[in-house]
């Protein structure tokens, strides 16, 4: 077994830690203030590879495996957990959904453009009264010949409003239960699909975050991804693969609180010394770098899942829980060890702590990861 990462792999960490530090770092704490998205970082993100990493380069994509693609997302959230889910959401929901089950009329349409950043794509999965349950899609689209029909209310939709393509999970029947969900691929502008305004999140603020409204809108028939019936298991095998991006966004702040702390407790006195030097702090450091550590195993463990065409459904989940739960724990523990400044912007730290929290939530609660984990135990 071995453990060394791979002097390719080191180049391209290096080179999204490089990006991270020169671009993503300076207007940061100005983006989440004022909400904002970050539209020339997309682009240069995009001249580095990082919207398609995992793509086919005969698509547009950069060709490479999941380890590099954990590496980017860890640096990238370091510094700005708000970019790096507009990077998961595209990479591993919306370019994996269709290359990995599109028809090559689909890739050759939206997959390159998605690939090389010149569009964006959202995941539309969550409903008002659908987000964990997600069986109970409310939204329908009615076979209607050459088109289907779609109605519906999408909620919590990353990229919602600057994304253009959408992939949108929708109930053909409800008869059928999980087996009458299909994909579709819906464009901007399609007549009858509206955006609502833009939700004010606790935290990832400068990611896009907004309701979407179907009305009557036509999907031309060729936009259905795979078989009919697929949808839902195509919503759970794209998640399966999106839960290990944001396993490794959770990663990479918890590693950027660390880090910070680390820092921190090394310049700030206390009782006559470095607070490092007290048990108390130094207790909580090596805690943190323990459960960093125990997270970066399992995040790697299922990104080599799935890079060597294993199943990953339960890997990536044990990463997404560990991640996300040790991100929320140790983000509070950042901010204690530095006292008043931790709760002051600028120190950075309360932006991870707020940032930290969705990864609990989205691509499935910290609960629905559980029962993934313990279904999988259960059935083994
Ligand atoms: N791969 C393939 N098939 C799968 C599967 C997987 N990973 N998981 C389930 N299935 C199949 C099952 O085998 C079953 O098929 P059969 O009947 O043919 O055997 C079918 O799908 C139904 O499965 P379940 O009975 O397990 O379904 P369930 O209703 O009990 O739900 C669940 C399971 C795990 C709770 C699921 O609903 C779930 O994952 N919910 C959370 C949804 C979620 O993550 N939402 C996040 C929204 S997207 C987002 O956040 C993006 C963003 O913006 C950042």
């Amino acid at each position: 077994m071995d453990f060394k990462l791979s002097e390719e792999h080191l180049m391209i960490r290096d080179a999204a830690r490089e990006f991270a530090q020169i671009e993503l770092l300076p207007g940061v704490i100005e983006r989440d203030n004022k909400q904002e998205f970050p539209n020339e970082l997309v682009q240069k993100m995009a001249d580095l590879g990082f919207m398609g990493i995992m793509v086919d380069p005969k698509y547009g994509g950069s060709g490479m495996d999941s380890i590099s693609y954990v590496l980017i997302m860890e640096e990238l959230s370091k510094v700005d957990a708000s970019a790096s889910v507009i990077v998961s959401v595209n990479n591993s929901l919306v370019c994996y959904g269709i290359e990995a089950y599109g028809t090559e009329e689909q890739k050759q349409k939206y997959l390159t453009k998605l690939a090389s950043g010149e569009n964006i794509g959202a995941f539309c999965l969550s409903e008002p009264e659908a987000g964990s349950d997600a069986t109970s899609q409310k939204t329908t689209a009615i076979d209607k010949g050459d088109h289907y029909l779609l109605n519906g209310t999408k909620n919590w939709i990353t990229n919602g409003g600057r994304a253009d393509v959408y992939l949108v999970i929708a109930q053909t029947d409800k008869e059928k239960g999980h087996k009458g969900i299909n994909a579709f691929i819906v464009e901007k502008g399609m007549k009858g699909f509206d955006i609502g305004p833009k939700e004010d999140k606790l935290g990832i603020r400068g990611s896009d975050t907004h309701t979407l409204q179907f009305n009557d809108v036509k999907v031309p028939k060729e936009n259905r991804i795979g078989e009919d019936g697929f949808g839902f298991k195509f919503a759970m095998k794209t998640l399966s693969g999106g839960r290990i991006g944001i396993a490794a966004q959770a990663l990479g702040i918890t590693s950027g609180a660390y880090e910070l702390a680390l820092k921190y407790s090394k310049v700030r006195k206390a009782f006559g010394k470095e607070i490092s030097q007290h048990q108390a702090i130094a207790f909580k450091l090596a805690d943190m770098v323990t459960d960093i550590e125990a997270a970066r195993m399992l995040v790697m463990k299922a990104a080599w899942d799935k890079d060597q065409g294993n199943n990953y459904d339960k890997s990536s989940a044990m990463a997404k829980l560990y991640a996300a739960e040790t991100a929320m724990k140790h983000t509070v523990e950042a901010v204690q060890i530095h006292g008043g400044n931790g709760f002051v912007k600028e120190y950075h730290v309360e932006r991870l702590m707020r940032d930290a929290k969705i990864t609990q939530i989205y691509e499935g609660t910290s609960e629905i990861q559980k029962i993934v984990i313990s279904r999988s135990v259960l059935k083994d």
